[in-house]
Parts: C-alpha cells; structure tokens; sequence
C-alpha cells in the first residue's frame, strides 16, 4: 500500500517501484528485483562511485542521463532504464577499462568461480580488449597482516576494503597510496592491518586481490557445500558454514539485519580450523589400563566404547546419589552447547538426578534474576537513532566484536549517545558522549548520581572517581533524551571484584526504568553482554541453580515440571563458586564439566584445583581435553559447531537454528543424545530420538517458550525473539560494602582480550599466536607515584599473591587503577586476584 509520505514512486524498466525516501537507486531497483551490476557499492557502507560499474539511464525530469546509481537517491517521478543501449555501452567501456590492468590469472586465482568480475565480465562484458600495452606489475601476494594477504595487481580500487576498516571496524590501517596506474591498497610502512575484523575485507573483495591465509587454496567455490547457520558466541551472528570433503573450510557472514549484518570477528570466521583439528577427542575416555581395564586411580587416560564409558559414568551417578544423597553430584558449563542439548542435559540433571548443584556461568557473568528479570532489549533497540546507551559491561570491542560495530555504526551515523559507565576506556570510549570512568568496584554510586540527578560530589569533588561535573553533564544528557530509548548494555565489568557492585549499580537503573515507564517514556530495557557462548540459551534452559526450563524459578515451577520430568530438586542448588567449595570440602562426589574448564577459566585457581582434586569421578563432555578435563575419570567426545542440529538463544533471547554440515571426530556425539542415553541407564526414558523432538519438548514444559515453535523460528530470517519471563529481578537489600583503598595501593581491573589462551582459541594455529603477553597498564600520572617508569618490569603484589610483569603507560586507565588482562597465554594473572574480597588492591615494587 502506497504512503504518500514514506514512498516514492519511480519507474525502473517500466515497471511502477515504490521506493523509500533517501535510498539509492540502486537499492531500489534490487528491492524490485532489477539487479544492477555493481563493485564498490555495498549497502552497509557510505556510497563512493569509485567503479562506474553500476551507470545506468536515469531520467530526473530533464531527460535521461548515465549515471552511477549508487550516488543517485531516489526521486518522484524518476525513471530509471538499465537495459538501454547507452547503459549496455557504459557498463562495456567499464569493465574494459577495469580489465586493462587486470592480471586475469583466474586460474590460479582463489577467486576464481565466486567472482563478480569474472561474472560481469562474462555477462556485461565487451568480449576482448584493445589494450595491448605491458600490465601493471607488483610482488604478488604480500601479507597486510598474518591473516590476510593482497595481491594488488588484481585490485580494482573499488575502495570497500578501506572503507571498512575505516568506517565499519574503526580501524583505518589501510589506505590508498600513490597515483595513477601505481594506485595501490597497502598498509602503512610497519604499521600492519592490526584488526580484529579484517576477514571482513576478504569476504567484501570483488575479486580475489584480498585472500584469507586460512582459506587460501584449499577449496574452490564449486567444490564447496553450505548450510545457514548461527554462530555459537553470545551475539547468535548468522553464518554460511562451508565444507568440502566432510570438512568445515570456511565461515562467511550473513546479512542478517537484526544482528550482525554480515560481520564476523577475525576470532570467530577463522575458528573452523578448531573443528578439524587433529587433538579433537574422537572416543570416550577412561582413566585406566592401557588394556582398557578402567581404573579410577590410574594415571592415563585410555579409549573405551561408549557402552563402558557411559556404564561407568551412571555408576558414579548412581553411587554417589545412594551413598549421600542427589546434592553430591555437581555439573558446571554448558554454555557450549545448543538449547536442546542443555535441556536434555538439565532434565537429566535435575529431573533424573534430582541435584540443583548446576551453573553454566563460571564465576564471570551475572545472577540469573538480573539477566532474565529485568525487560531486555535487542540489538537494533540499543541502536535506535537519537536513543542513549548506557555501557556499563566489559569492552565489546574486546568481548563482543559484532556488537562493538553494530554500536559504533549507530553512534557514528545514528546519533546514538553512549554514556560509558565502566572501570576503564573501551574500544567505544572515544565515541562515547559521556565517559564516566569510575574506581573499580564502586559503579553503583555513579549510577545513582546519573539517574538520581542528585550530584552531590563531596568535599574531592567526585562520586566514585568520576568528577561531579562530569556526572552532572552525562545526568544533564541522559534526561534530555529520555523520550527515546535508553539501553544498558550490562555484563561483568572486571573479574577482580565480584558482582556485588554491578548488582548495585543495576539496581539504581531498575529503579529509574520504573519511573520511566509510569511516566509513559520508551523506558529503559537492559541487554545483557555475558561471556560465554549460549549462555542465555543455557539459563532459559534452566542450567542454573534455582531455575527450570522456561524462565521459571524452581520455587514457582517445581510442581508444573514433576508432573512431565517425574521430580525435580526439593531446594535450589549452589552456583560454580559453591559447587567448588562444596567440593573441596568433600561434599560433591560426582562433578561433571559440561565444555567447561573451572581449573583455566575459573576466576580462584586454588579453589578449583582443590575441588579437582577433592572429587571422586570427574565426567567431562567436551571437544578437546583442557586442563581440567585432563584431570577427569570419564571423557565424553562431543560434537562441536558445524556437526549438530539445534537451536541458539542469543543476548537478546533470539532463537536462532544451528545446522550441520560435516560429521563429527570419530565416534564423538551430540550432548542431548550424551544426557539422553545416560538417562536410560539411569532409568528415565526421555524418548528423544533428535534435537527436534527435544524442542518439541521444549515448548510444551518451558512457559517463555510456547509460542517458538520450529515454524515460528523458520518463519523470520532473523529467528524469534523469546520475551517472557516469570523471574523478577530482587534488588539486593543492602549495598555491597566496598573497602577504602589506601594512598599506597592502586585498586585492579582485569577484563578479557579478544585473543587469549581459551582451549577452542589455542587450537586456531592462526590465530593462537596473536594472543598478547601479560603487561600491567597505569595511568601515565601514576608512574611518579608509584616511582617506575613505563615498559620496566616490576613486582606486583596483593594480598594473595605476586608475579613479575612490564609495567606500560596507558591513559585509557584512570588513577588509582591498576589493569590487566583476564587470560594471557604467558602469566596467569588470577594469581594476583583476592577472591575473599570485594575488590583487589595492588602494590608495585622494582
Ligand atoms: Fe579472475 Fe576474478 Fe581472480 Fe581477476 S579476480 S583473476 S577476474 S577470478
Ligand atoms: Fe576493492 Fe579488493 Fe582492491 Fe580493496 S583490495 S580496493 S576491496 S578490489
Ligand atoms: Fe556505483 Fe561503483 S557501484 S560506482
């Protein structure tokens, strides 16, 4: 239906095309099915009319005119002709033009097959060339940085490469360089392509000039099968999964426009060389005799069939449950796996087993009431034009690449105002309206001055480390927007303190939301950056201590499921922190690690070797044996991305499928049909024969997800997006008592990189590689204080703990702060963490 007012009508080839005011005749004409032959012009990138490919006849009321149509909007009465003579002859004299200097070595080309030049050659083409002259020449290929390498006699300086890395990624670390016919992409002189986002270039190159080391040679486009799917980080981006040979080779971005638009981390597009690596667990595993005899003692680990490995592990189960009860067998994880295994694996859990001793999180994310009691956003919510984010989570541009470039586009180019609520700068700081950089740990007195409006900044003038006049303008700010909405991007700001204060400081916004709300305001809505991969799905799945399946607490719906699960646990469980302790102690019998990796991961080393070492039999479900599943008595191989069926959930609750393309490592198998079958030797038939009779399960027990069903997630390209929620969100009773810091200390902040030393990252041997060393970051004005200069090395000691690292300059920390990173692959720094108290405090010595 035609609206006067957000239509304008044009004529592309005769027929009538409604189009939207400020497109692009281009866009308009593929919305109507004309596609236009095109190289530079891409749809989430500003137009440039570098190629002169897209010249077609546009008519604007003074008689038809070649023009590019990615530089001409849309205008009434517009008519627009891209079969006529004149455009058939443009578009030739273009490509010859194009093909003067080209090498056209489309053999030898990755390219070659998928290559729009090659393509509009063949189509729109002028059949040969007069040029006769010698072609340009340069050394072919060279590396813009270790991931990528350019070969720039191909290149047709259609400028998308450079206006990525500086309009979409932030980075601007390639460019054009000289003229004329020596026009060339490059980097600058020893200043490599240094970005967490430049597959993207490859994957955006018209032709084969920019190629990914990981891919390059390994298949060609013909050879190559794919499936849609979704990537198992928090972000669900939408991925083409391509195989060849029943191997995973490649990862390519979909435009998916609720979510991540095509993007993908570097981190993510090369992590398929994990699926294939050759130190994935392929069988069970037992501790025992190199005859295969088990042996709970014994020092190695040794295949066995499933039928032992799964005997053995419902022994254990079985035994512990009998000798002291359910509440002795404790699992932690379960953010690697899909929605329909973690409800198998919770039913079992729960229902079979009847332990509540179940955390997916690992100390690194947030009470579950906060993540599904308090009304969420989505991603193009937070990135509404004119509205406000307020980011008060771990940098994304660290953690959540895909959102850090959907936020950046929206502050860039839709006037989003990003007030930064955190500890530290981000990778968005120099963006942000507002940077409210605080003292670790003290988040919460600076969200209420921002909401509150009352700044009342004492005798320092500052509320939390943030100087009162800098509160007053973010307070000034955030309330002449609050007519359009405010989201709050919220995660665990640093893994030195606990969550106490982040629980605080989400308080004070909850409170404001309601205020907002009854006053008839967008209101605010929060999105929660947690770490792990399917994390959300694993919370709605119920892999946490007091929660079933649906977004229901277990004091609300333990009756409802008994009837369908047969029993569920008579008290909530304890979360990571007290499984482990409870372990140390001896009260856990039978721990099972469902991908995780409590001993690397968990933010109190000690605690989680004592736990390891207190418990009886270990089980692990996981891809490769990490430090703590090396420990474990019984190793289940599971299937990984690219080798199951299933469902994700992502930060906004989006349901989103997962398909799979290749088989899995030897006999290694799906974690629903691992749980399904240790059901049955428990006793308990689920009756599940694949992941889509789980799901069917799924909406008939789980009350936020009744309406998604596998129709309603098939019928929307971007999924479904699941909003209900029985939990509500209890502001603690009191606030979290943050201890002084003493003039001698400097309080510490320790965040993730994107690159570290996580299993699944350190089997990517391109990547692997690029993760950093440990280096301690302070405010360049707090050198004199603490009386070393930037780049020494230096003592660090808090109260647990000391170790020795470079100490560097960086203005991104304030005052009196202390960072590091979370998981480098040199030093592991957690030894510094005091995990007794709120916060960690530092001293430095030479
Ligand atoms: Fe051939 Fe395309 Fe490669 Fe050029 S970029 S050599 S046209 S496949
Ligand atoms: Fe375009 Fe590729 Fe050349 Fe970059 S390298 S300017 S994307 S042709
Ligand atoms: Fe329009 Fe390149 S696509 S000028």
């Amino acid at each position: 239906m035609s609206d006067r007012e957000t239509v304008v009508n044009i004529t592309v080839n005769g027929q009538p095309v409604e189009a939207q005011p400020g497109e692009w005749v281009i866009a308009a004409a593929e919305r109507a099915g004309v596609y236009i032959p095109h190289f530079c012009y891409h749809p989430r990138m500003s137009s440039v009319g570098m190629c002169r490919m897209c010249i077609v006849d546009i008519d604007a009321g003074r008689g038809p005119a070649l023009q590019p149509s990615c530089m001409v909007e849309v205008s009434e009465g517009m008519v627009v002709d891209t079969t006529s003579e004149q455009t058939r002859k443009a578009q030739d004299g273009v490509l010859e033009f194009l093909l003067l200097n080209h090498p056209l070595d489309c053999p030898v080309c990755d390219k070659g097959g998928e290559c729009p030049l090659q393509d509009q050659t063949m189509a729109y083409g002028p059949g040969e060339s007069r040029f006769i002259e010698e072609k340009r020449h340069f050394e072919k290929p060279i590396p813009v940085n270790s991931l990528v390498y350019l070969d720039r006699e191909r290149c047709i300086l259609c400028d998308r490469c450079t206006r990525f890395a500086d309009e979409v990624a932030g980075d601007p670390l390639i460019t054009f360089q000289d003229r004329g016919d020596q026009t060339q992409v490059n980097t600058f002189p020893d200043l490599p392509f240094s970005s967490y986002f430049s597959g993207n270039t490859v994957q955006i190159c018209p032709v084969g000039a920019l190629t990914a080391v990981p891919y390059r040679f390994k298949a060609r486009p013909w050879d190559l099968t794919e499936v849609e799917s979704t990537y198992p980080n928090p972000m669900g981006d939408r991925v083409v999964v391509q195989a060849s040979r029943d191997q995973v080779l490649r990862y390519q971005g979909v435009d998916s426009d609720a979510v991540n638009w095509g993007w993908l981390t570097d981190k993510d597009r090369f992590s398929f060389e994990a699926t294939a690596s050759e130190l994935r667990l392929g069988s069970p595993l037992i501790r025992g005799t190199p005859l295969g005899r088990p042996d709970p003692g014994g020092s190695e680990l040794v295949e066995t069939s499933w039928r032992q490995a799964l005997t053995l592990a419902a022994d254990a189960i079985r035994g512990a449950v009998e000798d002291k009860g359910p509440q002795s067998v404790a699992v932690l994880g379960g953010a690697r796996l899909t929605n329909e295994d973690q409800y198998a694996w919770a039913r079992l859990v729960k229902g079979v087993i009847g332990t509540d001793n179940v955390d997916a999180q690992l100390d690194d994310g947030l009470p579950a009431d906060v993540v599904l009691g308090l009304p969420r956003a989505t991603i193009n919510r937070s990135c509404t034009p004119g509205g406000t984010v307020i980011l008060m989570a771990p940098d994304p541009k660290e953690e959540q690449g895909t959102l850090y470039l959907r936020l950046r586009h929206a502050v860039v180019n839709d006037g989003v105002q990003l007030i930064e609520l955190t500890p530290r700068a981000t990778g968005l700081s120099h963006l942000a309206a507002h940077r409210l950089h605080h003292r670790p740990a003290e988040a919460a007195a600076v969200a209420a001055a921002l909401v509150g409006g009352d700044i009342d900044a004492g005798p320092d003038g500052e509320i939390g480390g943030v100087p009162g006049d800098a509160l007053a303008a973010a307070a000034a700010a955030l309330a002449d927007r609050a007519d359009k909405p405010i989201t709050v991007i919220v995660g665990r700001p640093s893994l030195a303190e606990t969550d106490g204060p982040t629980v605080d400081a989400v308080a004070e916004l909850a409170r404001f939301a309601k205020l907002l709300a009854a006053g008839g305001r967008p209101g605010i809505a929060f999105l929660p950056a947690l770490h792990r991969g399917n994390v959300l799905g694993a919370l709605d799945m119920g892999l946490a201590p007091g929660l079933l399946p649906g977004r229901v607490s277990l004091d609300d719906g333990g009756s409802a499921l008994a009837q369908l699960w047969g029993a569920v646990p008579a008290a909530p469980g304890a979360d990571a922190r007290g499984i482990l302790k409870a372990a140390a102690n001896g009260h856990i019998d039978v721990l099972v690690l469902l991908g995780a990796d409590p001993l690397g991961d968990f933010p109190d080393q000690d605690l989680a070797n004592a736990a390891l070492e207190a418990v009886g039999t270990i089980i692990a479900s996981d891809l490769f044996l990490n430090p703590s599943s090396a420990r474990a008595h019984i190793v289940f191989p599971a299937a990984g991305f690219g080798e199951r069926q299933g469902t994700h959930t992502n930060m906004e609750g989006r349901v989103t499928r997962e398909r799979q393309i290749v088989t899995s490592p030897g006999t290694a198998r799906a974690d629903w049909a691992i749980a399904t079958e240790l059901a049955r030797m428990l006793g308990a038939d689920f009756g599940f024969g694949s992941p889509e009779d789980v799901w069917e399960e799924i909406t008939r027990v789980a009350p936020s997800h009744r309406d998604v069903s596998q129709e309603a997630i098939d019928a929307a390209a971007d999924g479904a997006v699941v909003a209900d929620s029985s939990i509500a969100f209890s502001p603690p009773e009191g606030p979290t008592s943050v201890p002084h810091v003493d003039a001698y200390s400097l309080r510490l902040v320790s965040t993730r990189r994107m690159y570290d030393r996580g299993t699944l990252f350190q089997h990517v041997p391109s990547l692997a590689k690029l993760a950093p060393n440990a280096v301690l970051a302070l405010n360049p004005y707090d050198f004199d204080r603490v009386g070393v200069d930037s780049g020494t090395e230096v003592q660090v000691i808090s109260n647990v703990g000391e170790l020795d690292m470079p100490v560097v300059a960086d203005p991104g920390v304030p005052r009196g702060t202390a960072a590091f990173g979370y998981n480098h692959p040199d030093l592991d720094v957690r030894a510094l963490i005091d995990n007794d108290s709120v916060v960690t405090d530092l001293r430095i010595q030479t």
